[in-house]
C-alpha cells in the first residue's frame, strides 16, 4: 500500500501542467458504447478510475486500445473504443462498486441495445447518493425498470421516446446518462434544470460530432432531437478543472509563486475570485494559464459549495485546509454531500481547529500546522492533507493514497518538479475498492 512522504515548508516554484478531466473523460469513454464506430479520445488521463472503466467496457465486448506511443514523462494518453459489438449489457457488481460513475453505462447500452443490466453503486465515503434521478429521468424516455438483487434491470424493446424531463434536483451524472440516451431516442427530449458542469458541456460537444443534435448544453435547459445512429469521432478532452483548483491551492498554502498551466482558467472563477479576496494574487498572465503568488496566511473569507458554476464541493476540502491557516475564523458550507467533511478530522491531527455542524465547518486559522501521521478517506480529502502538508512544520505521512490515485496523475512528481518535498513510499501491491468518484 503506497502512502505520502511530505516535509512542509517549502514554498513551490515554477510551472505545473494540467491534464485532461477525469471527470469528463468517464461520461465520454462510455459515449463510445453508443456507436458502431470508434470514438477516439485525445488527454485522457491516467487514472485508476479510468483503468475500472476501461474494463466495464471490455466487459461489455469494446476494444479499448491506446493510441500511439507514450513516453515515461508523458501526462495523460490518446484512448480509442471501438464498440462494434457489444457482448453483454451486464455491469457487474465487482466493478461498479469500485467506481460509481459505472452506472454512466446504463443510459448509452439501453439506447442503443434496449436493455441493461447495471448493479447499484451503494454509498460511498462521502454521501448515500441515490441513483433515482437517473432511473426517473430513463423511465420519462419510456425506459421500464426494475430494482432486483441489488441491479437496475432497464428495458426499452421498442427504443427511447424523447420527453420532457424536470430534474427535481442538480445532478451532474443523471443529466450525462440522460444525454446520452436522448441522443438516441426517438422525437425531442428537453432537460429542465439539467447540471450546467464544463464536463457536461465536453460531453455535448462530443456527442454532436458523433452526428448527436444537442443544443442548449452549458444552460440548465438542454434540447436534444434523437438520431437513428451515432458514428465515430475524434475528440480532446477538456483540461480537469479541479486539478487546477487543487495545484492553484498548493501554490497559495506554500506561499509560493507558480504557473498551473494548460487550463481553463475560467472553469475555477468561482475559486479564484475567493482566493483573491482572502490575498493571494491569482492572474491570467496568458491564455490557459495562472500565474498565483501569495505571501503570508489567507483572510478568512467564507465559503459555500454550489452546482456549477459555483463553487466545486470538488475543491471544498483543499479550500478548507488553506483557510486552517487563515488570520481567522472561516465557515465552510457544504450543500451538495451529506457527509463530505471526512477531511477535517486528519487535518485536525495536524493541528488545525475545526468544529463541524450539521453541513457547516467553522475553522479557526492556526498559526501554524504540524505533521502527522494521517489517512486518506476519499479522493479529494487526500488532497487537501497533501496541502496542509505543504505548509505544516516537519514531516507528514499520508496512507491509503489509492484514494488520491483515483483523480490526480502522478501528483507528486508534479509538486517535486515545483520543489515540493514530496516522495511516494510503496510498501506492496494491494487491490483496493472505493467509489466516492
Ligand atoms: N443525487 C440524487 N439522486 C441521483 C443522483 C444524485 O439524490 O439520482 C444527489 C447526490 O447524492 C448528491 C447530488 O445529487 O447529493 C449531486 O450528485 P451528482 O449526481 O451531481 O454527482 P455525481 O454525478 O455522482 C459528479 C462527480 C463528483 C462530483 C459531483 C458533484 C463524476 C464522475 N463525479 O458526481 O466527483 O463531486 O458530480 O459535482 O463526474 C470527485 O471527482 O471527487 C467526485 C466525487
Amino acid at each position: 500500500m503506497d502512502r505520502i512522504r511530505i516535509r512542509g515548508g517549502k514554498p513551490l516554484s515554477g510551472t505545473i501542467p494540467i491534464g485532461g478531466a477525469k471527470n469528463a473523460a468517464l461520461p465520454l469513454m462510455t459515449a463510445a458504447l453508443l456507436s458502431e464506430e470508434p470514438l477516439t479520445l485525445r488527454h485522457v488521463p491516467v487514472l485508476a478510475d479510468i483503468t475500472t472503466l476501461s474494463h466495464l467496457l471490455v466487459q461489455h465486448g469494446a476494444a479499448v486500445t491506446m493510441v500511439g506511443a507514450r513516453t515515461p514523462h508523458e501526462h495523460g494518453h490518446a484512448l480509442k473504443i471501438d464498440a462494434r459489438n457489444i457482448i453483454s449489457t451486464t455491469a457487474p457488481y465487482d466493478l461498479v462498486r469500485r467506481m460509481r460513475a459505472s452506472v454512466l453505462v446504463l443510459g448509452p447500452l439501453l439506447a442503443r441495445c434496449g436493455e441493461a443490466r447495471v448493479s447499484l453503486p451503494g454509498g460511498c465515503a462521502i454521501g448515500t447518493r441515490p441513483v433515482d434521478l437517473h432511473i426517473k429521468g430513463l423511465e420519462a424516455l419510456g425506459a421500464k425498470i426494475e430494482l432486483k438483487q441489488g441491479y437496475i434491470h432497464a428495458q426499452a424493446p421498442p427504443g427511447l421516446k424523447g420527453a420532457q424531463f424536470i430534474f427535481p434536483k442538480v445532478s451532474v451524472g443523471a443529466t450525462e446518462n440522460l444525454l446520452m440516451a436522448a441522443s438516441l431516442a426517438e422525437g425531442e427530449t428537453v432537460l429542465v434544470n439539467a447540471a450546467r458542469e464544463p464536463e457536461i458541456v465536453d460531453l455535448a460537444i462530443c456527442l454532436n460530432a458523433m452526428g448527436a443534435k444537442i443544443t442548449g448544453a452549458g444552460s440548465d435547459r438542454i434540447t436534444i432531437t434523437g438520431v437513428k445512429k451515432l458514428h465515430g469521432a475524434e475528440h480532446d478532452i477538456i483540461p480537469d478543472r479541479i486539478e487546477a483548483g487543487t495545484f492553484v491551492l498548493a501554490a497559495a498554502i506554500s506561499q509560493g509563486d507558480v504557473m498551473v498551466s494548460d487550463c481553463q482558467p475560467e472553469h475555477i472563477a468561482a475559486l479564484t475570485v475567493k482566493m483573491q479576496r482572502a490575498g493571494a494574487e491569482v492572474d491570467e498572465t496568458q491564455a490557459g494559464a495562472l500565474r498565483v503568488r501569495c505571501t503570508g496566511r489567507p483572510k478568512a473569507i467564507d465559503m459555500t459549495t454550489e452546482e456549477y458554476p459555483g463553487f466545486a464541493t470538488d475543491l471544498q476540502a483543499q479550500y478548507m485546509a488553506w483557510m486552517t491557516v487563515a488570520h481567522g475564523i472561516t465557515f465552510v458550507t457544504e450543500t451538495i454531500f451529506e457527509n463530505r467533511f471526512m477531511h477535517a478530522l486528519e487535518l485536525a491531527r495536524m493541528g488545525a481547529t475545526i468544529r463541524i455542524e450539521g453541513r457547516q465547518a467553522i475553522v479557526a486559522g492556526e498559526d501554524q500546522l504540524m505533521g502527522a501521521q494521517v489517512q486518506a478517506s476519499d479522493l479529494r480529502a487526500s488532497a487537501s492533507l497533501v496541502l496542509a502538508a505543504l505548509v505544516a512544520k516537519g514531516e507528514t505521512t499520508i496512507d491509503r493514497v489509492y484514494h488520491m490515485d483515483r483523480g490526480y496523475e502522478r501528483i507528486e512528481e508534479k509538486l517535486a518538479a515545483v520543489g515540493a518535498n514530496i516522495q511516494r513510499i510503496t510498501t506492496q501491491t494491494t487491490v483496493h475498492a472505493g467509489a466516492e468518484a
